[in-house]
């Protein structure tokens, strides 16, 4: 298992500033209503944070909302994707020969194919035709243009605007990978039905709308919420006979639902990169805007779908989790260990009373984990380590004990063994 993040080295920088230059392009901001973006900002961050049920009135009909997603919200988001996608493995090895069928979900001013194209420079020249699907058609149009002209006339990668709602597009198959970002916690359940439900029933629509071995990739805010719709996600994926390939070192139970077990535990998944290579023009807006950040914060799924879609499959799959080596050693009584396994570090660093220096929170096939002596380990690393025998649980959280001293840690960027 790979760590997560990773820092974005020049040449995606740069790209990644050639495409925030296409989309201000695509959607300018006229000279006399430069003063007032900051405030949109303001205003669209409080609609998109904190006074979401008046989101059925379209931010993308709002021009000055519409700039504060262009200019803000689409950058930030190219900025923390940066950090992602290039550790992620979104089609299965070897790359399927071809066209990719990608379907990106809420695709908005197409934000994921854009840092797609920044991420994947290996891409660049295969056939990838896109469908983005959205309930608004500017913003996809605003997309399209910044996507051409960021990759140029003669690019091969095809952007197919289509204005339907999630579930219509989903009936469209054949994709090797779904993309959906920042639009599952916008998602409205049905008269008389949960937002769990109306997300299971997402799930359902995509397990049918990919092939066999297909993936999808779900990226949230690193809010509460966001982790909330992501853990929502990954459970219906898994009665659908998804299989979650990252960040989760194991297919059991997700031990951080968000959602407290007990009072001590506030924490949920997500995970945060530092911020230092922000471009410095978003860097300014989002000081005006007082919304200024000091890390890029994200809570993410890749899912893989198993090939015939059967819960037996996926209940094979959920036995042969990365990390879940050891699971079922039985230890002697005298032995210190019962193996290892691959855990990840989900938390940033931690201050509990019972311990003497910053512990983190990390996910392993054996549950919630906490690792004391973890502060210099970055968000979303891979760590091999051994399960200690006899377990011990911290009392408040019941969280395992586990130590770093016989680790593996890998450095950004590397595998896990
Ligand atoms: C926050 S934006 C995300 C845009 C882009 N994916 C990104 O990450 O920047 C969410 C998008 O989802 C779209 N959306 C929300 N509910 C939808 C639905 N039921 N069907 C299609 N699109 C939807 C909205 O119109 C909006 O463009």
């Amino acid at each position: 298992m790979k760590n997560l993040l990773r820092r974005p080295d020049a040449a995606l920088l740069r790209d990644v500033e050639k495409a925030l230059a296409a989309a201000a392009g695509a959607f300018p901001v006229p000279p006399g209503r430069r003063a007032d973006l900051p405030l949109a900002v303001r205003d669209l961050s409080r609609l998109l944070t904190r006074e979401r049920g008046d989101l059925g009135r379209s931010y993308w009909s709002a021009p000055r909302l519409f700039a504060a997603y262009v200019h803000y919200f689409l950058p930030w988001n190219l900025c923390r994707l940066a950090w992602l996608l290039p550790g992620l493995d979104l089609f299965p090895a070897p790359l399927p020969q071809g066209e990719l069928r990608l379907l990106d979900l809420g695709s908005g001013p197409l934000t994921l194919p854009l840092a797609l194209w920044c991420a994947r420079p290996d891409l660049r020249e295969r056939p990838v035709d896109i469908v983005c699907a959205d309930l608004a058609s500017r913003p996809l149009e605003v997309g399209r243009e910044a996507l051409r002209s960021l990759a140029g006339e003669a690019s091969p990668w095809r952007a197919r605007l289509t204005r339907l709602p999630l579930e219509k597009v989903l009936d469209r198959g054949g994709f090797h990978l779904l993309l959906a970002g920042n639009v599952l916690n916008e998602l409205r359940p049905g008269r008389g039905e949960s937002r769990e439900e109306r997300i299971g029933r997402l799930l359902f629509s995509m397990s049918r709308a990919l092939r066999p071995g297909g993936r999808v990739l779900l990226l949230e805010p690193g809010t509460r919420l966001g982790g909330r719709v992501i853990v929502q996600a990954r459970g219906a994926a898994l009665e659908q006979g998804f299989f979650p390939l990252s960040p989760c070192p194991h297919a059991g139970p997700c031990p951080l639902p968000g959602q407290s077990r007990s009072p001590a535990l506030t924490a949920w998944c997500h995970f945060t990169a530092p911020a230092p290579d922000v471009p410095a023009a978003l860097l300014a807006l989002s000081r005006q805007a007082r919304l200024e950040k000091e890390s890029l914060a994200l809570s993410c799924l890749l899912l893989e779908r198993i090939a015939g879609n059967s819960r037996a499959g996926a209940r094979a799959a959920r036995r042969e989790a990365p990390g879940e080596d050891g699971r079922d050693a039985c230890p002697g009584r005298n032995s210190r260990s019962s193996g290892g396994g691959v855990v990840r570090i989900i938390s940033q660093p931690i201050r509990l009373p019972a311990y003497p220096s910053s512990a983190r929170y990390a996910c392993c096939a054996k549950g919630l984990a906490l690792v004391p002596d973890a502060a210099s380990l970055p968000s979303g690393s891979a760590v091999r380590l051994e399960w200690p025998w006899p377990e011990e649980r911290d009392r408040k959280t019941g969280a395992l004990l586990l130590s770093l001293a016989k680790s593996s840690a890998r450095k950004p960027g590397s595998r896990a063994p």
